[in-house]
């Protein structure tokens, strides 16, 4: 067993609006001012997290032509006006590569292969994935690439709603043997207003239900996170002294701390998984699910 240096870590959670893209883009900003170097990986259609690091949308320039096997990684990772962070840019045919991949049906090793030699090269420290609302076969695949996923919960009512559905597909990836080391690492509180008794109350539910894997550095909502993507940059460049900004620049000291020593130990060789890519399935029904009434901050039902 070889150790690895580069650490992969999908920021997900299926609910939109929950901090995701904010965070894989200050994350990356606040590390590379620690001198790490960073790839984000944009898997939203959407490509926030591509517009936020001051990139446009450019088609060929995504994940989607190493899903159909029209391209090399190393022909889609970009520089970004920022030292230390490149990205795999999004694009609106990502929504597309779905569905080439399903009929490809090699959707679950995809990812991991393109990314392999990436991993091989050293030259990352860091993987961030940015993940879509949606558990689709991309997002799938992703995962099935990952070390860790961290979730990032808005501090509001329902914040654990459907947060079943990534223990769900981290229990398929172990149980199948197609990503056996894949875990939940950690979950970060975002959009927190101190002012309020309820985001103090979800906060304190959420350390409850997961204990030590809730990060400490709380995300408090401010303006100035919200105002920084509009002119392509993360807060933490944009307004370095804002109270966001500071609490991305804790939240990555933490962050690499963790991951310091984070056991990522790889084969000399990775090899294929030996089961068939259909073995891990999105439930159509998980994929749609509507909000559910009963589910409150307290899910119980969600076990980490
Ligand atoms: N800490 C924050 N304070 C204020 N607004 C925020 C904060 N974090 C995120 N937002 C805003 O909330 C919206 C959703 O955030 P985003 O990161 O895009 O979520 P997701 O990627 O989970 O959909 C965006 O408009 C974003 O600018
Ligand atoms: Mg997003």
């Amino acid at each position: 067993m070889n150790e690895r240096k580069t650490r992969v870590i999908a920021i997900a959670n299926q609910k939109g609006g929950v901090g995701k893209t904010t965070t894989v883009v200050n994350l990356a900003a606040a590390l590379s001012l620690m001198k790490k170097t960073v790839l984000v990986i944009d898997l939203d259609p959407q490509a926030n997290a591509t517009s936020g690091l001051g990139l446009q949308r450019q088609p060929g320039y995504s994940l989607y032509p190493i899903l159909t096997g029209a391209a090399d990684i190393a022909d889609v990772i970009q520089p970004t006006p920022f030292e230390n962070i490149n990205i795999i840019p999004s694009e609106l045919d990502l929504a597309g590569a779905e569905i080439e991949i399903a009929r490809r049906g090699n959707h679950l090793s995809v990812v991991r292969e393109a990314l392999d030699r990436v991993l091989a090269s050293g030259v990352f420290d860091y993987v961030l994935m940015d993940c879509p609302p949606s558990l689709g076969i991309l997002m799938t695949s992703s995962l099935a690439a990952a070390d860790a996923i961290i979730v990032t919960m808005q501090c509001e009512y329902y914040a654990m709603e459907g947060l079943s559905v990534i223990t769900n597909i981290i229990k398929q990836l172990h149980d199948s043997g197609v990503n056996p080391g894949l875990k939940l690492e950690g979950i970060l509180m975002t959009m927190y207003d101190g002012r309020t008794r309820l985001a103090m109350d979800v906060v304190n539910e959420v350390r409850n239900h997961f204990g030590e894997i809730v990060y400490e550095t709380l995300i408090p909502r401010s303006v100035r996170v919200s105002e920084a993507p509009s002119f392509g940059q993360p807060v933490v460049f944009y307004d370095p002294s804002n109270r966001g900004a500071l609490a991305y620049k804790a939240f990555a000291k933490e962050f690499a701390k963790r991951f310091s020593t984070f056991p990522v130990s790889v084969p000399a060789k990775t090899e294929a998984p030996a089961v068939p890519d259909d073995s891990v399935r999105v439930p159509d029904a998980e994929l749609s699910a509507p909000p559910s009434a009963e589910v409150s901050a307290v899910e119980t039902s969600t076990n980490p």
